[in-house]
């Protein structure tokens, strides 16, 4: 096959019914990324360019997803036949390969599908199978003597010694785009279900004398997702998958088991991960950083030799430059966090900047929104924040400047300057222990 005149059917007209969510199945994340993307995603790195998506009606969520490749609607759900056809005038007459997949399989990788296209050079008809645990419910696929795929039987329709094979449908298929449409338009509905079935199609190839071909592959790729039991199942699937990924490239796990990563998580080399850290949809981390436990990212980007944590939450739009350290109860939101700057102990910087070396002291606070909207915060090089400083945005502190702890800071403090709001301290000697003794006195206590 080349890879320019190759493409791809996936169906994802189904309603999903059994996950029991008000948005379209496909649509729901898998390591951050939706069912039907995890599919999008294996065509590209097969490098099948062209593909349509056959939606239910109003699906404009999958469509979504879908983009920018075309989705076709499947107005009645009569079939994966019938689905299949859908994508006929959007296709225009395929001559190469073309695969037709499933929205809800997620797991299947582009290598197994890389097979059943070389496969493909010496049949019209290639099926991806797998020998079910419990083949209840698959179609069967009935070969010959000479292991050439002869039909595919639905569970519904199969004789008792059909239901005894254990090989079975995936659903996945590679198809001579040549013959693809003409068989489909000799599918009929005359079965268990009265439904138009994809699998028919092995059948009516081979009456007509082409060779029909199975691909195996692995149980564990053919999970479909129609329930929230099989999506956890596929995310363990998927995890354990990115883990040994990040692993491979030369990120250090304590306890690889307790991290969640997404699928667009991109590690440098020498990262190490502590325990029960969650990586959401876009971090970036560079070289040597260092995660320690308990941390929650998104949308983050963590540069070389960073430290963060533990317990640190990143949230979109954080910058972390190299060499920073992010501590403990520190969150991060839509600001930059300049080179070698310290922020290590219960803060919040939002909508900021805190320039390469400052120091921010425990418990400081950017207060960047007024409850209409919000302000940013500068904070310059190498200044210096004292604990339990509350800096009222839009507020900048200069380099270099020092703020006295315990400062509710909302008007700009030039560079070099020291800056503090606090209320003079007043300290009366004794007065402490003449309180005590006249309250032992008066309640008898102490
Ligand atoms: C199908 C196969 C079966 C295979 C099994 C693997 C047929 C006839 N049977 O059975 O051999 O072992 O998958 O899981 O193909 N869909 C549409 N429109 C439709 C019908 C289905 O888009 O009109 C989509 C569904 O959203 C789903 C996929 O096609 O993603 C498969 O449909 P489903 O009803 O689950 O087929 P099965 O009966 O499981
Ligand atoms: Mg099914």
């Amino acid at each position: 096959m080349t890879q320019t005149d190759s493409a791809a059917i996936v169906l994802a007209a189904g309603e999903g019914t059994r996950m029991r969510s008000r948005r379209p199945k496909v649509s729901h994340p898998l390591a951050g990324r939706p069912l039907l993307g995890h599919v999008l995603d294996t065509l590209d790195a097969v490098g099948v360019g062209r593909r349509v998506v056959v939606v239910g009606p109003n699906m404009p969520q999958v469509e979504a997803i879908a983009a920018p490749h075309p989705t076709v609607p499947q107005t009645e759900r009569l079939g994966t036949a019938h689905a299949t056809l859908q994508a006929r005038l959007a296709l225009d007459d395929p001559s190469g390969t073309v695969l037709i997949l499933y929205g809800d399989t997620p797991l299947i990788r582009p290598e197994t599908l890389r097979a059943m296209v070389e496969a493909r050079d010496n049949a019209a008809v290639v099926v991806l199978g797998f020998r079910a645990v419990d083949p209840t419910g698959y179609g069967r696929l009935v070969t010959g003597a000479d292991g050439a795929l002869e039909a595919i039987v639905e569970h519904k329709d199969a004789s008792e010694a059909q239901r005894a094979i254990t090989l079975c449908n995936s659903g996945v298929m590679a198809v001579d785009g040549r013959l693809l449409f003409p068989l489909l338009d000799r599918v009929g509905n005359d079965n268990a279900k009265g439904e138009y079935y994809l699998t028919d199609i092995v059948a009516l190839a081979r009456a007509d004398g082409h060779r029909c071909a199975v691909v195996e592959g692995d149980e564990a790729e053919m999970l479909g997702i129609n329930d929230r039991a099989q999506l956890a199942a596929a995310e363990r699937v998927v995890q354990d998958r990115l883990r040994a990924a990040a692993m491979a490239g030369g990120v250090t796990m304590t306890d690889p088991g307790s991290v969640i990563l997404s699928m667009d998580t991109r590690f440098g080399q020498d990262v190490t991960v502590g325990p029960f850290c969650v990586f959401g949809p876009g971090v970036t981390v560079g070289d040597d950083v260092e995660f320690k436990g308990f941390c929650h990212l998104e949308g983050c980007v963590i540069e070389a030799g960073a430290t963060v944590g533990p317990y640190a939450r990143l949230r979109p739009a954080a910058v972390i430059g190299e060499g920073a350290h992010i501590g403990n109860f520190v969150e991060v939101k839509k600001a930059t966090v300049e080179a070698g700057a310290k922020v290590n102990h219960l803060t919040y910087i939002g909508d900021a900047r805190v320039g390469a070396k400052a120091n921010i002291g425990a418990g400081t606070i950017t207060c960047n929104y007024d409850g209409f909207a919000k302000h940013h915060t500068d904070i310059g090089a190498g200044a210096f924040i004292g604990s339990n400083s509350a800096l009222v945005a839009p507020v900048k502190i200069g380099d270099g400047a020092i703020i006295g702890a315990g400062s509710a800071i909302s008007r700009d403090v030039p560079a070099d300057a020291l800056s503090l709001t606090r209320a003079p301290q007043d300290t009366r000697e004794g007065w402490a222990a003449k309180f005590r003794s006249r309250m032992k006195r008066l309640t008898g206590k102490g």
